[in-house]
């Protein structure tokens, strides 16, 4: 569904990615009309500015900005189907890995789920915006953490928190340019399978414990038939597909995710778990398996999503089942660890031949579903 986001900056016609019939939820919220609002009444300059963590273009769209830092693949793709349907030109997407380019005059942020993450980003913005420089910050009140405005204070400077308005609250603050504290990127959990560290960055999953979904999958893993080539959609840190690897089920894997930092993460544990065997290991930052230009996989092993940003949300899960369907060999396998609330069965049955649960627990099921 495309709705009209009527902001300071104009009327742009917007569309949240992954789009869906009979969609009830905007792609923009009271937390991105907070910020458009302060940038058009403090005159900061659109085009000079940084925008941080933009979910579907609600404010890259308006601000036509210098550029977009983001984790996310499928905020990458929301904007530009919702530049595109504007009829404006491209803007600039930086990896969350990467540091955020040039010297912005300014920087308009939502305020991220995972706290590390935020102080991660906000270590950085520190450093890139000149002293004097004004970061605006906004989250929905359900999802802002009461330490916001004091991480503000601590990593860019004195902070005005304004009152709260459409169920958002908006930050004010000033760079005070005497540099940032370092923060640790990483973080790490002793995984026993591996006989290794896994380590993450700060805005992929389960990064400090190995979670108890996957651990669950990995003590089943041994069930399966090996293969020459498997895809861990969805990886996270990567621990099921180097699991895989590990246990010989796989003689390459693919790893896919649509966070920046996920990707990295497992390219990071895979190079220093197995070395010298890179040429095994490939890496997908995509949308699921759109797009996906690797290997036909024999296997494909998931612990699926079941939020999209802050809402619980089953069909991120469904969508990329669909798309396992399409990019299996034909008489592949798909093995996917789901909480046992959200039952994967009707969808499974729909896409693949036949469907079974391989183990099960009090909390989890593990589906293994042939493609004939
Ligand atoms: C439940 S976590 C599982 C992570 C990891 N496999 C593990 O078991 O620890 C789900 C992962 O799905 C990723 N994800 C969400 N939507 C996605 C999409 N459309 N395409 C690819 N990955 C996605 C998230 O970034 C997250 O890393």
């Amino acid at each position: 569904m495309t709705a009209l986001f009527n902001t300071p900056f104009g009327a742009f016609a917007l569309q949240r990615y992954p789009a869906r019939r009979g969609e009830r939820l905007l792609p923009w919220c009271g937390a991105d009309s907070l910020l458009l609002e302060a940038m058009h009444s403090l005159q900061l300059p659109a085009a000079q500015t940084l925008v941080v963590n933009d979910e579907h273009g609600a404010l890259s769209v308006p601000l036509q900005p210098a550029g977009l830092w983001t984790d996310s693949m499928l905020a990458k793709i929301a904007l530009e189907r919702n530049l595109r349907a504007n009829k404006l030109g491209p803007v600039t997407v930086t990896w969350s890995t990467r540091s955020p380019p040039g010297e912005p005059a300014c920087a308009v942020l939502r305020v991220p789920k995972q706290l590390p993450y935020f102080q991660f980003q906000l270590d950085l913005l520190a450093r890139v915006l000149p002293p004097g420089a004004t970061l605006l910050a906004a989250g929905m009140d359900k999802h802002l953490s009461p330490r916001t405005a004091e991480l503000l204070e601590r990593y860019i400077g004195p902070t005005e928190r304004h009152r709260g308005q459409r169920k958002a609250r908006l930050f004010e603050s000033v760079n005070r340019g005497s540099g940032a504290r370092a923060t640790a990127d990483t973080c790490a959990y002793f995984c026993e399978l591996l006989g290794d560290e896994l380590r993450a960055l700060p805005n992929v999953f389960s990064r400090d414990q190995l979670d108890i979904g996957t651990r669950f999958l990995l003590q089943h893993l041994d069930q399966l038939e090996p293969v020459d080539t498997a895809i861990d959609l969805a990886c996270g840190n990567g621990a099921i597909g180097l699991a895989a690897y590990k246990l010989g089920l796989a003689q390459r894997v693919s790893f896919c995710d649509e966070s920046a930092m996920a990707l990295a993460s497992a390219r990071e544990n895979s190079g220093r778990i197995f070395p010298g065997m890179a040429e095994n290991f490939a890496f997908f930052h995509g949308d699921g398996l759109l797009d996906y230009p690797g290997e036909v996989p024999r296997i494909i092993l998931c612990n699926p999503p079941f939020h999209h940003q802050h809402a619980v949300d089953e069909f991120v899960g469904r969508r990329l089942l669909a798309q396992c369907g399409r990019y299996l060999h034909d008489d592949g396998v798909l093995c996917l660890v789901a909480n046992r609330h959200l039952d994967y069965g009707p969808a499974l049955r729909r896409y693949f031949g036949p469907v079974e649960r391989l183990a099960e627990n009090s909390k989890f099921i593990i589906w293994r579903a042939r493609k004939t």
